[in-house]
């Protein structure tokens, strides 16, 4: 649900310009940087806050030019697999976002990430798109010694007007996190990107979303605007209990930091 009007004159009338508890940014009001030092200003300070059962939460649009940088290819651990676009991986793409989302901040932000149902008409709609890129859209899997396997995350590719490349939905199961497969999905989709000849790309993160934040800050991602999204506090239940890990033996959990 996007700021309405009435939730920005409510905004406005709480948190007035300059006054000393203005949490930064009015929503709708965008902020520009203009260079790579003022890029994370604001990107930890207030991000949740809320007026007469609104929650307001900070998101940020990063944004990346692709024409010409040269990125590191693609690593996976050991034991881990690259599952190229087909639409018969729909339902593995919506349950992995699923796993991955579901007790995050965003599934309180965006109610599509709390089952299932949610993620997969939200994958099919992306899916559907004229403009969706397959090349930048990848499953990773897990292959166990025994042969079975396991999807560990996702990610999605759109070209949006002006040529924008749209990033969609990163995610990793949280039991695979902190092994590079985030890395590793980012840079998968900036290549496919590349590939399509598409110059630059953005996506739109939840600013308190630090490991996020930080892995696109560490690929070159700058800050091009600030926004708030409305919540009302009824409809942002808080977020469900992450399930315990399913496996102790994921392939490189050895040498995993
Ligand atoms: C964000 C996310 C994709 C990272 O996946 P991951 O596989 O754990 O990430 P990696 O192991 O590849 O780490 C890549 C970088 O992310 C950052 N990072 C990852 N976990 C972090 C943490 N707990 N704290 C701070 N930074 C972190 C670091 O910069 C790291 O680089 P480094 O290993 O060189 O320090 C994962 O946490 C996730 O799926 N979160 C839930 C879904 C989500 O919020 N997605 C983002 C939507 S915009």
């Amino acid at each position: 649900m996007a700021a309405t009007t009435r939730d920005q004159a409510l905004f406005r009338r709480r948190f007035p310009a300059g006054s000393a508890d203005n949490p930064v940014n009015i929503p709708g009001d965008p902020v520009r940087v203009t260079s790579p030092a003022d890029c994370w200003i604001g990107a930890v300070q207030i991000l949740e806050f809320g007026t007469m059962g609104t929650l307001y939460f900070k998101r940020l649009r990063l944004e990346l030019e692709l024409g010409g940088s040269q990125f590191p290819a693609p690593v996976l651990p050991a034991g881990f697999e690259w599952q190229a676009w087909s639409a018969d991986l729909l339902m593995r793409h919506a349950v992995t976002k699923h796993e991955s989302f579901r007790a995050e901040l965003d599934a309180r932000i965006f109610p599509c990430f709390r089952d299932t149902a949610g993620c997969l008409d939200l994958m099919s709609e992306i899916a559907q798109r004229a403009t969706f890129l397959p090349p930048s859209t990848w499953l990773i899997s897990c292959r166990f010694p025994d042969g079975t396997t396991d999807d560990c995350a996702t990610i999605q590719g759109i070209v949006q007007s002006g040529g924008w490349g749209a990033i969609q939905n990163v995610g990793v199961v949280p039991e695979y996190r902190g092994r590079g497969l985030g890395r590793a999905l980012m840079l998968k989709c900036l290549a496919g990107f590349q590939q399509a000849g598409v110059p630059r790309v953005y996506l739109e993160v939840t600013a308190s979303n630090l490991p996020a934040v930080q892995l696109y800050r560490s690929l070159g991602f700058c800050l091009a605007r600030t926004t708030y999204r409305a919540v009302e506090e009824s409809e942002a239940p808080p977020v469900e209990e992450a399930s315990p890990p399913h496996s102790l033996a994921v392939p490189g959990a050895a040498e995993s930091p």
